[in-house]
């Protein structure tokens, strides 16, 4: 594991940008695989900028999105789908047709979650994967558990990620309780992957990801048997690093 650590999250933005960028310029067709949550903006807002300026283009980009909350509507201002529209794909010239957010709300969940799986593979896997954590070490929606994940499968999310997760709901029961995510074997299979974590709630995730053993306990932990990932944090998230 490659860990930067940085002042803020602009700078830290501009690093992710960067790697992006050079996956995106490095092949005719990249696959992104992309997340949601406050810690991607930065890079997003990067990213665009970067468009703007005519340095990078999505036209021949695929993405693949890690999670989907379960039974909001794909408008619901919660919905990852707006959220990713929002941030990112409504500013860049990305085709319609190569973006890939998991339904949350398919009629046959286990057909829907092998169809994502083989679309993955059919792309040709995922080039750089983008990883936010969550403060009980969760990446995508992986919940702490006693195995890891394989492909993508619906999830009954935790206590911690729901009372998370709330700040964005009128009121916690309005928090879906299911969501439909990538598993730890989608995301392993990625050739790259960017894991960011910004903020103190975030450190003790952060200090058993990179030094805990590697455990379902705590999903992140998985990456250290990964052969190419950047940790990309700011000095609070990184408080509890030994070194
Ligand atoms: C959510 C998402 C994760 C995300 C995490 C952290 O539950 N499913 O993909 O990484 O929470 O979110 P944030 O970046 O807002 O802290």
């Amino acid at each position: 594991m490659e860990v930067k650590i940085f002042e803020t999250k602009e700078q830290m933005g501009i690093y992710a940008a960067d790697i992006i960028e050079n996956v995106m310029k490095s092949k005719e067709y990249p696959v992104l695989g992309l997340a949601t949550g406050d810690t991607p903006i930065t890079t997003y807002n990067e990213l665009i900028k970067r468009y703007k300026n005519g340095e990078i283009s999505f036209k021949n980009v695929k993405t693949y999105n890690l999670d989907e909350y379960v039974g909001l509507p794909k408008n619901d201002k919660n919905s990852y789908y707006t959220f990713m529209h929002e941030h990112l794909f409504d500013k860049v010239d990305i085709d319609s047709e190569n973006i890939h957010i998991p339904d949350g709300n398919p009629a046959d969940i286990e057909k829907f979650c092998r169809e994502y799986d083989r679309e993955i593979d059919d792309a040709g896997g995922i080039d750089i994967q983008f990883l936010g954590i969550g403060r009980n070490g969760h990446i995508g929606f992986n919940e702490p558990s006693d195995k890891f994940t394989e492909g993508t499968y619906k999830v009954k999310l935790t206590e911690s990620t729901i009372e998370a997760n709330k700040r964005f709901f009128e009121k916690e029961s309005d928090v879906p309780k299911y969501a439909v995510t990538m598993g730890i074997k989608n995301i392993m299979k990625a050739r790259e992957i960017i894991l960011m974590a910004y903020g103190f709630n975030k450190a003790e995730a952060v200090k058993n990801m990179i030094e805990g053993p590697v455990s379902p306990s705590c999903p992140a932990s998985i990456l250290q048997n990964h052969p190419n990932v950047h940790v990309i944090l700011d000095k609070d998230a990184s408080s509890l690093l030994k070194k």
